[in-house]
C-alpha cells in the first residue's frame, strides 16, 4: 500500500482529571469531532507535514534528521516524533507525506495531539504492514507524547485509540470499556485556550507544597469517579450530576478553575443542569453540564449568555476507523 487514511476521535475528560496523571482512575469519552491522517510514501528522503488545522501548510524535514530541529513549528512536532519513533522501533526509514485534517480546532483541547499522535503511529503501520496490537500501538503514542511534552496521563491517546467511555487509569495500567451510548452532555467553550503541560506543572506545585492534602484531594476524586462508574452504567443522571459539582469543588480547590469556568459552570446550573464541571486541565477551555431534553436549551441558552461558546458534540464516539 503507498496511501493510507485513518480518522481518529477527539475526546472530553468526564472524571478525575490531573489526579489521573498521578496513577488514579479517570472517566474519559470519545467524541464525534475526528481528526484525519492521510500518510503517502514518497520517492526522497523528506518527511513532508501538511496540517491547515494549525497553520502549517508545509514543513520538510530529512528522515535522518528526525527530531533534530530546535525550532520545529508546534504544529509539527507530534507528527514528527511520531514517525522518528516508529522509524526506531521498527528499524526503518522511508520518504513521507502527513496531512492531517481535523474536523475540531486545537483550541478546544478536546485532544488534537493526541488524536493526531494515535493517527499517525497507526497510519504508518498499515503503509509498512506492521502488525500492532493496540496496547503496543497505545505504547508508542505514549511514548511520543511523553517525549514531545514530557507530562501526561495518556488517557486522551487511549479514547483515541478504543472509542467509547472508558474507565482509564494512569499510564494505561487499566483501561475498561464502559459502553458506547451517547451522554447527554452540553459542552461549553470558555473561548480562552489553556495549556495542559503548565496546568500539570502548577498542581505539581501544590502537590510539592502540600503533599498531604493534595494526596487527600487526589483520593477524593478518585472516590468520586469510582463512584461514578457505578452511576453511569445505571444512567442516574441526578447523582452523576451532584458528583460533577463534588469533582468540581475539588478541581478548584488544586488552583485549576477560572472565573470564567465558574461562570459557565453556574449559569448552566441555575439554568438545571443535574451538575456541571471544567473539563480537561482547567485554566480555561471546556466545561460540561449533564442535562435532559427540557433542561437542554436552557442550559445552552444560559452557558451562551453568560459569554460562553456551546459546541456540539455527541459522546461514545467510535475509536480508530479507516
Ligand atoms: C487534561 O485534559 C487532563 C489532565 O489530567 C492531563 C492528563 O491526564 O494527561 C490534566
Amino acid at each position: 500500500m503507498s496511501k493510507v487514511e485513518i480518522s481518529t476521535p477527539g475526546k472530553l475528560m468526564l472524571f478525575g482529571e490531573h489526579s489521573v496523571v498521578y496513577g488514579h482512575p479517570c472517566i474519559v469519552t470519545a467524541v464525534d469531532q475526528r481528526m484525519n491522517v492521510v500518510a503517502e510514501i514518497q520517492e526522497n528522503s523528506n518527511l513532508q507535514i501538511i496540517a491547515p488545522e494549525v497553520g502549517l501548510s508545509s514543513y520538510s524535514q530529512d528522515i535522518n534528521n528526525l527530531g533534530k530541529n530546535p525550532n520545529i513549528p508546534k504544529g509539527a512536532r507530534f507528527v514528527e516524533t511520531a514517525v522518528r519513533n516508529f522509524f526506531e522501533k521498527f528499524n526503518m526509514r522511508s520518504g513521507l507525506r502527513i496531512e492531517t485534517k481535523s474536523d475540531f480546532s486545537s483550541e478546544f483541547g478536546f485532544g488534537s495531539s493526541s488524536a493526531v499522535t494515535v493517527g499517525v503511529v497507526k497510519v504508518l503501520s498499515e503503509l509498512f504492514d506492521v502488525k500492532l496490537k493496540e496496547q503496543e500501538l497505545f505504547d508508542l503514542s505514549y511514548k511520543t507524547v511523553l517525549d514531545v511534552q514530557g507530562v501526561g496521563s495518556g488517557f486522551d491517546l487511549a479514547a483515541a485509540i478504543w472509542g467509547g467511555t472508558l474507565w482509564f487509569v494512569g499510564g494505561g495500567k487499566t483501561i475498561i470499556p464502559l459502553g458506547r451510548s451517547s451522554l447527554p452532555i452540553v459542552v461549553g467553550y470558555t473561548g480562552i485556550k489553556a495549556d495542559t503541560p503548565t496546568l500539570i506543572r502548577k498542581v505539581e506545585e501544590e502537590n510539592r507544597k502540600y503533599p498531604k492534602i493534595i494526596g487527600k484531594i487526589f483520593e477524593a476524586i478518585t472516590l468520586i469517579t469510582e463512584e461514578a462508574k457505578d452511576v453511569l452504567e445505571r444512567r442516574d443522571w441526578t447523582r452523576l450530576g451532584e458528583l460533577m459539582n463534588l469533582n468540581q469543588g475539588l478541581l478548584d480547590s488544586l488552583g485549576v478553575n477560572t472565573r470564567e469556568l465558574s461562570s459557565l459552570i453556574y449559569a448552566a446550573r441555575e439554568a438545571g443542569a443535574f451538575g456541571a464541571k471544567l473539563s480537561g486541565a482547567g485554566g480555561g477551555d471546556c466545561m460540561i453540564a449533564l442535562v435532559d431534553s427540557q433542561t437542554r436549551g436552557a442550559v445552552e441558552r444560559m452557558i451562551d449568555k453568560a459569554g460562553g461558546k456551546v459546541l456540539q458534540v455527541k459522546t461514545g464516539a467510535e475509536g480508530i476507523k479507516k
